[in-house]
């Protein structure tokens, strides 16, 4: 397997963190520190700050994306996005899966893979996120936890969309604890995931698949994390609403 196959992918997820005149701060602030960027460089920023980073990011090389979409395309859903919507605002990535809308908001494999194809539908770019509870990895079925939300997010995806999906390995007891994952352990499961999408599209989507790391990355772990030959790059909370910080995790991506 050979790494430079894979684009490295930083992206950011401000969650519900920031207003608009902030988030143009922000992101005025990281353009500069990320212009050389050796990989892409995504921030995903709460919905309504999306016009405003999208003006912000304007001419440089930061992507805007959201935090989740919905699988209809219009209809009766209170409080819903649909994915069409934010594809005609110019939104070109999308977060799907993530294991707060997982724990808190009712997600299932099952709504994560209808949104994943909404979003694939519209011509967003998913990033899938996928992960397992701490009592999950002490019953030793990390695996198995990832292979099924593996499997199930990208039931009905095909090869050649395959193309426009990350997916971002985050342990739930790693997110926002400060607790990371080893570099062991987060390469073991990146490579443990490739296995998986191997068994379903072949060696070579496999091996060009982007798998990030997320939970708890930082500009002073991610160099070890980002080395792993699995780890293709971050999904990252809380060190992305930093310019610095998150500038050096996107130098670090870049080596
Ligand atoms: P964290 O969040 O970096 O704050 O742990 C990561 C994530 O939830 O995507």
């Amino acid at each position: 397997m050979n790494k430079s196959l894979r684009k490295a992918v930083i992206a950011g997820n401000w969650k519900m963190n920031k207003n608009r005149a902030k988030a143009k701060a922000l992101i005025s602030e990281l353009a500069p520190l990320v212009s050389d960027a050796g990989c892409d460089v995504v921030c995903c920023v709460p919905f309504t700050d999306l016009e405003t980073a999208l003006a912000a990011a304007g001419g440089t090389n930061i992507k805007i994306g959201a935090q989740n979409c919905h699988w209809a395309e219009s209809g009766a859903f209170t409080a819903e996005i649909s994915a069409g919507m934010l594809k005609e605002m110019g939104v070109p990535y999308v977060i799907i899966g993530h294991s707060e809308r997982r724990q808190y908001f009712g997600e299932t494999d099952e709504t994560v893979n209808k949104r994943v194809r909404a979003a694939l539908d519209a011509g967003l770019t998913v990033i899938l996120c996928v992960g397992e509870l701490l009592s999950q990895r002490e019953h030793n079925i990390t695996g198995e936890i990832c292979s099924m939300q593996t499997k199930i997010a990208l039931n009905g995806v095909s090869k050649n969309e395959l193309k426009n999906i990350i997916i971002a390995y985050e342990p739930v007891w790693a997110i926002g604890t400060g607790k990371t994952a080893t570099s062991e352990q987060a390469g073991e499961a990146n490579g443990f995931i490739r296995g998986v999408v191997e068994s379903l599209y072949g060696k070579e989507a496999a091996d060009a698949l982007t798998i990030q790391y997320g939970g708890s990355m930082n500009a002073e772990n991610a160099g070890e994390l980002l080395d792993k030959e699995h780890v293709d790059g971050g999904l990252i909370g809380g060190a992305s609403l930093k310019a610095p910080d998150f500038a050096a995790i996107v130098k670090a991506a870049g080596r």
